[in-house]
């Protein structure tokens, strides 16, 4: 017989399993281990930082210290729990908020972020929460604002490691960096596999410009081009 549970318990369950990581937190963090001279004594920061897996991750590799930024309560909870229990809690620091607010005037080594950047507008996906994916219709809701505001949270010679889909503008984020002074380059492109419900709440325009573009559908089965990228001041090399 099953040990009766708390409804804390199964609450907490539910969080975790709706902030597990996705083939992009593993894309992600397979560049960074593979950039790991980077991440070494690095004071870093991920904007969205969900479970904590991608800062545990550079906490493993080395960094200096951690700072995490998540808009949702159990996010913030579920990483500090994780960073804590992997020996990290001295050199981490967790903030419940929007994007670049609760680091203001602060500048970091390295800058992480997997944001929601699927082309659709807020909608409950199974499985997860409204705010994991959706970015709006083009996909730059939260994507520009973390462009626009990346060269004044970035070191002299600091970087930004970030996911971005093949079918949100990548010609676009560059031009908003180059009017900051940072340069663009693709540091890994992965086939992503993206689940019925999900491509079906893509936003209509974009799916038919890009399917069989940066859209593969095989059957029922599709999966969609998805790049890490990173940034640089220009004339760093990447
Ligand atoms: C795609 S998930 C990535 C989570 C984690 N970094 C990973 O790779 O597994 C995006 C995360 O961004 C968070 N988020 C959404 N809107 C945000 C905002 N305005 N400011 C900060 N975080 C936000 C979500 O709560 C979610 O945890």
């Amino acid at each position: 017989m099953s040990k009766p549970r708390l409804v804390s318990d199964a609450k907490a369950e539910l969080a975790l399993a709706a902030l597990r990581p996705s083939e992009y937190t593993a894309a992600l963090i397979q560049v960074l281990q593979a950039k790991a001279a980077s991440v070494r004594g690095a004071k870093v920061l991920e904007i969205g930082s969900g479970s904590g897996v991608v800062l545990a991750a550079l906490g493993e590799l080395g960094a200096a210290s951690l700072c995490g930024i998540d808009i949702e309560e159990d996010a913030v909870e579920s990483g500090m729990l994780l960073l804590a229990e992997l020996g990290h809690g001295e050199t981490s620091e967790l903030y419940l908020g929007d994007m670049w607010s609760p680091v203001a005037g602060r500048r970091f080594d390295l800058i992480v972020a997997n944001l929601p950047h699927f082309p659709m507008e807020r909608s409950d996906v199974p499985g997860r929460l409204p705010s994991w994916s959706a970015g709006g219709t083009n996909g730059r809701v939260l994507l520009d604002p973390f462009l626009e505001g990346l060269e004044s949270h970035l070191a002299a010679d600091g970087r930004a490691i970030i996911t971005h889909n093949g079918f949100v503008d990548l010609d676009r984020s560059r031009e908003i960096l180059a009017g900051f002074g940072l340069s663009l380059g693709v540091a890994l492109t992965t086939l992503v596999y993206i689940p019925e419900d999900k491509l079906s709440r893509m936003t209509a325009s974009v799916l038919a410009v890009q399917d069989g573009r940066t859209i593969h559908r095989y059957g029922p089965y599709a999966f969609g081009e998805m790049r890490i990228v990173e940034i640089v001041r220009q004339g760093m090399a990447g």
